[in-house]
């Protein structure tokens, strides 16, 4: 019988990623993928930092299993991820039925480090960050319609809130070969559509061009893997998350513009509209910046629509700070945000020099108005999206209503139909759009 395993995974998609890349590299390893309540053998959990709720939950659910380990000593337990990279061996004093911790940059190791753990060598911690060449993982569950592609690792930017930068480490772009040979690879398999991932992807490339001395203004080493990637037989649809603004450059607003297989749909993290916030932020943009890209893609792109990430509560935002953060929501319209309120990190810049002065019920009612804000707009465009036809990527019985068919439209819109004859998972067809509520659009197929 093969050792089994489960992984549970917390946090944003470059973890879901790097959780697929893990699997599969365990399964040619000879280890089974199981789910977590068929007993697994070795059970890891994949951890975010970003907030410090994500941690608390982690630490909570692998305190629990405190008690499986007692009724079941040979289990082994590992925290991988940006919690195990930023709190490294105190996990294992903290936790002591706690059999490993691997970090960031240890994905390739994880085989090896569950192998000791099953020989009873000891508890492990495993969190160097290498410097070299950056080798990603390149193992996908098989049949994705829609692929997640890790393009670089790391940030860079340094916003002040954020702990990113230590768990993931400096900024490191794979080359466009491999990142092209994954996607040839996946269009073969049956891939249609590509999730480019990369913490700060519009800066793809900009660390190995300045090492080269040959970085400027007009550099875009990302419009290079738009282009390449746009080349690749059998992929259709292209997107990416998340750009910068400081790295939307003329060079990018023209490639993803022009490109036909980059979806007119963008995830561009806004944070705050307060200028003054933006600053203590270190965002290197003004709101006006910020408007002005939005308007320079929907100069040349009529139909893009926008999401966005927000941050309420930050050290010192006044009332009418967060006025001009909704004032930004309600020019670009969002159709999705994801809002958070400011939890403030340990070792960030913003934790030592600025005080977390918001109160919780402040911060919260903030939340409350930008998500009434956002379920309005919302609601408005999906109405106003109704008789105008939509291109669908189709990708089957639809989660809730099996039914139902769904698939999603060029801006990423659910799209759900009555199943057709001759119509298929991976085809893409045009619907009329005949209803709508604020979750989903109801289309018909234009025959
Ligand atoms: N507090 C609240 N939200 C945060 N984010 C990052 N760090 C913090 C923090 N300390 C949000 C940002 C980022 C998204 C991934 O998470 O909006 O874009
Ligand atoms: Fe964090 Fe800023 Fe980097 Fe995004 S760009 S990962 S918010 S430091």
């Amino acid at each position: 019988m093969p050792t089994t395993f489960s992984i549970k995974t917390y946090g944003c998609q470059m973890n879901e990623r790097d959780s697929e890349a893990l699997a599969c590299l365990l399964e040619m390893n000879g280890f089974q993928e199981v789910q977590e309540d068929e007993d697994p053998d070795v059970m890891i959990f994949n951890t975010c930092s970003v907030r410090d709720q994500a941690e608390r939950k982690v630490l909570g659910k692998v305190g629990l299993m405190k008690r499986r380990k007692r009724e079941r000593p040979d289990l082994v337990l590992g925290i991988i991820g940006c919690m195990a990279q930023r709190r490294g061996e105190s996990l294992l004093q903290e936790l002591p039925h706690l059999d490993f911790v691997a970090g960031t940059d240890q994905l390739q190791n994880i085989p090896d480090l569950v192998k000791d753990c099953l020989a009873k060598k000891g508890q492990a911690c495993a969190i160097d960050m290498g410097p070299g060449v950056f080798r990603e993982l390149d193992g996908h569950r098989p049949g994705r319609l829609v692929a997640e592609v890790s393009v670089m690792r790391g940030c860079d930017q340094f916003c002040t809130y954020c702990i990113v930068p230590f768990c993931r480490g400096r900024e490191k772009s794979r080359p466009i070969g491999d990142i092209v040979a994954e996607a040839r690879m996946l269009a073969e398999t049956g891939t249609k559509e590509l999730l480019l991932l990369g913490q700060n992807i519009t800066a793809y490339g900009v660390a190995e061009a300045r090492a080269r001395g040959e970085y400027t203004p007009e550099f875009s080493g990302f419009a290079d893997l738009l282009e390449a990637l746009q080349e690749v037989p059998g992929i259709q649809r292209i997107r990416f998350t998340s750009p910068h603004v400081r790295f939307m450059n003329r060079r990018f607003v023209e490639a993803v513009s022009t490109l036909p297989k980059v979806c007119p749909s963008f995830h561009v993290p806004l944070q705050s509209g307060s200028d003054r916030i933006l600053k203590l932020m270190h965002r290197n943009y003004t709101a006006a910046e910020y408007l002005e890209r939005i308007q320079a893609i929907r100069e040349r792109l009529p139909q893009a629509t926008f999401s966005t990430d927000i941050i309420v509560g930050f050290c010192s935002e006044t009332e009418e700070e967060f006025e001009m953060t909704r004032q930004v929501m309600q020019t670009v319209g969002y159709d999705m945000a994801y809002i958070f309120r400011y939890s403030q990190r340990e070792g960030t810049q913003a934790a030592r020099t600025l005080p977390d002065d918001v109160p919780e019920e402040e911060k919260h009612r903030r939340n409350q108005i930008l998500l009434e804000e956002l379920a309005r707009h919302v609601k408005a465009a999906n109405a106003a999206a109704v008789g105008t036809t939509a291109q669908v990527l189709v990708e089957g019985p639809s989660a809730r209503n099996p039914q139902r068919w769904s698939g999603r439209s060029l801006t990423n819109k659910m799209v759900l139909f009555s199943p057709q004859e001759n119509l298929h998972a991976g085809d893409v067809a045009d619907f009329r759009i005949v209803r709508a509520t604020e979750n989903a659009l109801y289309g018909e197929l234009c025959r």
